[in-house]
C-alpha cells in the first residue's frame, strides 16, 4: 500500500502544480479507510466514502466541510451507487474507471476503456479528469455531474443534475429548468425573456462569489441572467455550491471553510414556496405549511398514505373509483389547488363556474380531480389519471374537487391546539357569532345596495365624483374600467413597471393628472381587494403617495394615484447626469423615514411595506419624498406574507432583509433593512449590491463598511456632490449601517431612525452589518486612532465651522453586538 503512495508523491512534485496525477493501475479499496486521491492543496479528494459501516460510495468531497460534490451514480435516479466493504474503485491499465463490488460485479464504469487515457488527475477546483496524452480530457467529473455544481464548473446543454424524480437542465434558448419526471417543468430561470431563439452555446456557472450566472458568447456580459445567494460577494473563504436537492428545490449553499464540518447553510433557493414544487407530496398528496415548514397529507379520510413511514410518497384511495360504480361523489377542498405547469394547458382548461367545475369533472369518465382558480378569470383545470400534486393554504383562492367513492369524509382540522371540550364551546360560540354576523352583514349589504343603486342613478353627470377627488375627501373613488381606459388614452403612456404591474399616466375629466397602476397577479377576490384599498386610502401623510381611487371589475384590478411630476428617486441617484444636491437628498432620506414610520407606528392598521427601494420613492415638484406601493404586500400578518413573497421579490434584490429569504417571520424590521440600503444609496449614488473591481469584488454595502472602518468616509460619498453637510453625511452613514444589521433585533425602529437622522438622539458606532470581518484582515485589526483622525479630517475639510469637535470624543471599541439604545458614549455626541 505504501508504494503507490510514494509513487504518487513523486508524481505530484514533477507534474503541473495545480493538479495531482494518478497513474493508470491505481486502486482505492473500501477496506483501507486512509486511501484517497487528493487535490494538491487538499481542498478536494476522491475516496470510497462509508455511508454505513459496511457500505461505501465513490465520491469527491470538499474536505473542509465534508460536502459531497460528485459520486459514481445511477444515470436514471441520480442515486449514488453503493458497494460493500470488499469494493474497489480502480483506474484500470486500459483507462477505464470502475467501481467494483466485493463480489466482483461492475457497479459503475466511466466507459473510457481503450480510448487513450494516459492517467487521471484531480485539481483544486474539484475536477477529476481522465486526460489523453495531449492533456485533452476523455472524461471528467465536471462533465458528468451528479446533483452538485461547484464554482467554475460549466453547466451546459445536455447536462443534467438529478435527484430522485427531479432534474435540472438547460435548454438551447438559455433557460435553466427544474423538471419533475423529466416532463413537468415547475421552475425556470431564463437568460432574458425576450430571447426565443437558440443561443450558440449557453452555459450557467456558479461563481465562487455566490452569483449564479448565465453566459453565452453571443452576448456581452451585461445581457445575462443571474441569481444571487444572500451572502454573495462576501467572505473570501466561503465555499459555495449549487445542489439539486431531493425535495425538488435547487439551492445555493455556503460553507465557511475554516469553521469545520456541519456549517453548511442554504443561501438561495430556486422555488421560494416549497409547496409549489410539483410532486413534493407524491401522487394525490397535499402540501401545507405548518409553522413555516411544508408538511404532506392526504386530501381527506377517503385516502390513506401509500407508505405510512414516508408521507412524501403520496396517497391512495381506500376505495378505488373503478370499484365504486354509481356511488362516486366529489370531495370539495377549499383553499386548495392542484398544481398545473405550465399554468395554461389548453386542453385541460375550461372557463367554468364553481358548480360546473365540480359537475363537469364528476360526469367525465377521465377526470379524477378539478381545480377552480378563483382569481376572477374563472379557470377550471381538469385532472386526468396520472400524477396529481396538491397545495393547500389559507390564502390560496382556489377550490378543488376530487372524486371519491361514497361519502366524502373531510380531514380533521390540521392545527388542533385545544382539547375537544374547549373546541366544542368555541365552536358553539363561533356558530352563534357567525349567525349574528351574517345577519348584520346581510342588513348592511341591503342598505349599501340601496345606497349604491341610488347613487348610481344620480351619478349620470360624473363630474361630481371627480370633485371629490380634488378635495381629498379620504374615500377612494371607484372608477369603471372604461373611465380609466379613456383617461389613460387606452393605457398608452407607460410611466414604469413595478413589482405589481405597469403604471400609466392619465388625466381625469377635471384635468387632474393621475398615475394608474394595473395590478397583476393579485390572486384575491373583490371583497379582499376592497378591504385593502380601504386600508391604503386610510393613510394620510405628506410623505406617502395619495391613493385617489380604484377599479375592480371582472379580472381588472387597478389603483389610481396622484401623479408626481419628478418620478422616482432611482432616476436621480443612478443616472449619471441627473443629480440632487445634498440638502435635497437629506430631506428625501428624512421624508422617506417619516413616511415609513407613519406606516409602521402611526396609522390605524400597521402596514409593512415589504418593497422599499428607490423605485418606490417618488418626488414631487419640490423634491418631497413620497413613498409609493405600500399596502400591496398585505397588512401586517406574518402568515399571509409568505405567500406574497414571490411577487415582491422580483426585481428588489439587494433591498430584501436576510430573514426574508431565510423564510423567517417578516416584521417591520425588514423595511428598516431596505431603508438602510436606500439611505446608503442616497449618500453614495451607487447601488448597494453593485459588485465591481472598484469595490474589490465585494458588494458595495459591504465595501462601504470596510471603508468606513478604515476612516475613509469620503470614498462612500457620491462624487457628484460638490458640497455636503458632513455632520449629516456621517449621521446618514451611521444610521444606514445600523439599519442593515443582519440581526433584526439590532436594527432600530423606524421612529428611532428619524430621531437619529434629525440629530435628536446620539448615534453609537454601528457593528459590522454582516460578518464582514471574518474574511478580511483589516476589518478587525484597524486601529481606532487612524479611524478617528480620518473621520475628523473628512469632517473639517468639508464643514469647517458647524461640526462638533471630533478629537475629544472617546470612541468605543468595535463590538459585535450591544443594545444601542442603552449606550451613553457615542461616536458623534450629536444632540
Ligand atoms: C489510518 O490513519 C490513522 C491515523 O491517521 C491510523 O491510526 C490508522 O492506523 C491508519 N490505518 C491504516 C489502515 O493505515
Ligand atoms: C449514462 O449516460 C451516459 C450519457 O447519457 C451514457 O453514455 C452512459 O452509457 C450511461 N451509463 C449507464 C450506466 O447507463
Ligand atoms: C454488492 O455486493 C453485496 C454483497 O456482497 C450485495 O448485497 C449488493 O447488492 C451488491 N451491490 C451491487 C450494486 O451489486
Ligand atoms: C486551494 O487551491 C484553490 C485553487 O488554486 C484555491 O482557490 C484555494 O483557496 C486553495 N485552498 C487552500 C486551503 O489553500
Ligand atoms: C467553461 O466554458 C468556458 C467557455 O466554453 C471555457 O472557457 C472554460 O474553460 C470552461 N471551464 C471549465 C472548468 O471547463
Ligand atoms: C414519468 O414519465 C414516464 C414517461 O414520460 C411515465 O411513463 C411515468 O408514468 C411517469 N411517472 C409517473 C410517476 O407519473
Ligand atoms: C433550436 O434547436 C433545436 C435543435 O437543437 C431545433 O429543433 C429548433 O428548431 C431550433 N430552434 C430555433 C428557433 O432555431
Ligand atoms: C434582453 O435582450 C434584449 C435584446 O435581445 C435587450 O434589448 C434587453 O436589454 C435584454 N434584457 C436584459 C435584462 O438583459
Amino acid at each position: 500500500m505504501l508504494k503507490p503512495c510514494l509513487f504518487l508523491l513523486q508524481f505530484l512534485s514533477t507534474v503541473s502544480s495545480s493538479s495531482t496525477t494518478i497513474p493508470l493501475g491505481s486502486t482505492l479499496r473500501a477496506s483501507d479507510r486512509n486511501q484517497s486521491w487528493s487535490s494538491p492543496n487538499s481542498t478536494f479528494s476522491l475516496s470510497l466514502l462509508p455511508i454505513t459501516p459496511s457500505s461505501f460510495v465513490a465520491a469527491i468531497t470538499y474536505i473542509a466541510a465534508d460536502v459531497l460534490v460528485w459520486s459514481a451514480s445511477n444515470n436514471d435516479t441520480g442515486d449514488a451507487l453503493v458497494v460493500d466493504s470488499g469494493g474497489t474503485f480502480s483506474l484500470l491499465p486500459n483507462g477505464a474507471l470502475r467501481l467494483i463490488n466485493g463480489s466482483g460485479s461492475i457497479v459503475w464504469d466511466s466507459d473510457t476503456a481503450n480510448r487513450g487515457v494516459s492517467h487521471a488527475s484531480i485539481d483544486d477546483s474539484g475536477n477529476f479528469q481522465l486526460p489523453d496524452n495531449d492533456g485533452f480530457p476523455i472524461w471528467s467529473s465536471f462533465d458528468n455531474p451528479t446533483d452538485t455544481l461547484v464554482p467554475s464548473q460549466n453547466f451546459t446543454v445536455g447536462k443534467i443534475l438529478r435527484s430522485g424524480s427531479y432534474s435540472l437542465s438547460l435548454d438551447r434558448s438559455g433557460d435553466l429548468n427544474l423538471k419533475w419526471n423529466d416532463t413537468v417543468e415547475y421552475w425556470s430561470l431564463g437568460f432574458n425573456s425576450s430571447i426565443n431563439g437558440n443561443l450558440s452555446s449557453p452555459r450557467f456557472m456558479l461563481r465562487s462569489n455566490g452569483i449564479l450566472v448565465g453566459l453565452d458568447p453571443s452576448f456581452s456580459s451585461g445581457m445575462v441572467n443571474m441569481a444571487f445567494s444572500t451572502d454573495y460577494g462576501e467572505g473570501n473563504d466561503v465555499f459555495r455550491f449549487l445542489r439539486m436537492d431531493g425535495d425538488g428545490n435547487l439551492r445555493i449553499y455556503s460553507t465557511s471553510g475554516n469553521s469545520g464540518a456541519g456549517n453548511v447553510t442554504p443561501t438561495w433557493a430556486a422555488v421560494t414556496d416549497q409547496c409549489r414544487v410539483f410532486g413534493f407530496c407524491g401522487d394525490m398528496g397535499i402540501c401545507r405549511y405548518k409553522d413555516s415548514n411544508p408538511v404532506c397529507g392526504c386530501p381527506s379520510l377517503n385516502f390513506e398514505l401509500v407508505d405510512v413511514n414516508d408521507d412524501r410518497k403520496g396517497c391512495k384511495r381506500k376505495m378505488k373509483i373503478e370499484d365504486c360504480p354509481g356511488d362516486v361523489t366529489m370531495l370539495e377542498l377549499e383553499h386548495t389547488e392542484f398544481l398545473t405547469y405550465p399554468p395554461e394547458v389548453s386542453d385541460q382548461l375550461f372557463t367554468l363556474a364553481f358548480v360546473a367545475c365540480r359537475l363537469t369533472c364528476l360526469q367525465s369518465g377521465s377526470c379524477i380531480a378539478s381545480t377552480l382558480v378563483a382569481d376572477g378569470r374563472g379557470f377550471c383545470y381538469m385532472k386526468t389519471p396520472g400524477f396529481v400534486s396538491g397545495y393547500q393554504g389559507e390564502v390560496l383562492p382556489s377550490t378543488s374537487f376530487v372524486k371519491v367513492c361514497g361519502q366524502a369524509v373531510p380531514n380533521p382540522p390540521l392545527y388542533q391546539d385545544t382539547s375537544g371540550k374547549d373546541k366544542d364551546i368555541r365552536l358553539q360560540a363561533l356558530v352563534v357569532g357567525g349567525v349574528v354576523l351574517a345577519t348584520l352583514l346581510a342588513l348592511v349589504a341591503v342598505v349599501i345596495s340601496f345606497w349604491w343603486w341610488f347613487y348610481r342613478e344620480k351619478s349620470g353627470h360624473t363630474s361630481a365624483k371627480y370633485e371629490l377627488v380634488d378635495y381629498a375627501s379620504g374615500a377612494p373613488v371607484k372608477f369603471s374600467y372604461k373611465e380609466l381606459q379613456q383617461s389613460t388614452k387606452g393605457f398608452s403612456e407607460k410611466l414604469g413597471e413595478g413589482g405589481f404591474g405597469a403604471v400609466y399616466k392619465g388625466t381625469l375629466p377635471n384635468r387632474m393628472v393621475i398615475a394608474v397602476k394595473q395590478l397583476e397577479g393579485i390572486e384575491q377576490g373583490e371583497k379582499q381587494f376592497r378591504m385593502e384599498v380601504a386600508t391604503i386610502s386610510s393613510t394620510h401623510h405628506l410623505n406617502l403617495v395619495r391613493l385617489v381611487g380604484f377599479c375592480s371589475e371582472g379580472r381588472h384590478r387597478l389603483l389610481v394615484y396622484e401623479f408626481l411630476r419628478n418620478g422616482s428617486l432611482d432616476k436621480f441617484l443612478f443616472t449619471p447626469n441627473e443629480s440632487l444636491n445634498w440638502q435635497n437628498r437629506f430631506n428625501i432620506a428624512l421624508g422617506t423615514a417619516r413616511g415609513i414610520t407613519y406606516l409602521h407606528e402611526e396609522c390605524r392598521d400597521c402596514i409593512i411595506h415589504c418593497d422599499i427601494k428607490p423605485g418606490n420613492i417618488l418626488l414631487d415638484e419640490v423634491h418631497t419624498a413620497k413613498v409609493s406601493d405600500f399596502g400591496l404586500a398585505k397588512l401586517m400578518n406574518p402568515k399571509d406574507q409568505r405567500y406574497l413573497s414571490l411577487a415582491s421579490i422580483r426585481g428588489t434584490r439587494g433591498y430584501l432583509a436576510p430573514e426574508w429569504l431565510a423564510n423567517l417571520p417578516i416584521t417591520s424590521k425588514c423595511d428598516v433593512y431596505s431603508y438602510g440600503m436606500v439611505l446608503l444609496e442616497i449618500v453614495s449614488g451607487r447601488r448597494n449590491f453593485e459588485v465591481s473591481p472598484e469595490t474589490d469584488g465585494k458588494k458595495f454595502s459591504l465595501w462601504a463598511y470596510l471603508e468606513f472602518e478604515k476612516g475613509n468616509v469620503e470614498a462612500i460619498v457620491d462624487k457628484r456632490l460638490a458640497e455636503v453637510n458632513s455632520e449629516q453625511v456621517l449621521r446618514a452613514i451611521l444610521v444606514s449601517f445600523w439599519c442593515i444589521q443582519e440581526q433584526p433585533s439590532q436594527r432600530p425602529m423606524m421612529g428611532k431612525v428619524v430621531q437619529m437622522l434629525e440629530g435628536i438622539v446620539d448615534i453609537e458606532r454601528p457593528p459590522a452589518p454582516k460578518l464582514v470581518a471574518e474574511g478580511s484582515s483589516h476589518g478587525t485589526t484597524m486601529t481606532l486612532n487612524s479611524n478617528v483622525s480620518a473621520l475628523s479630517t473628512y469632517a473639517t475639510s468639508n464643514a469647517p465651522s458647524s461640526s462638533p469637535s471630533f478629537m475629544n470624543i472617546e470612541v468605543p471599541p468595535p463590538r459585535s453586538s450591544r443594545d444601542m439604545t442603552k449606550e451613553s458614549s457615542s461616536l458623534l455626541g450629536l444632540k
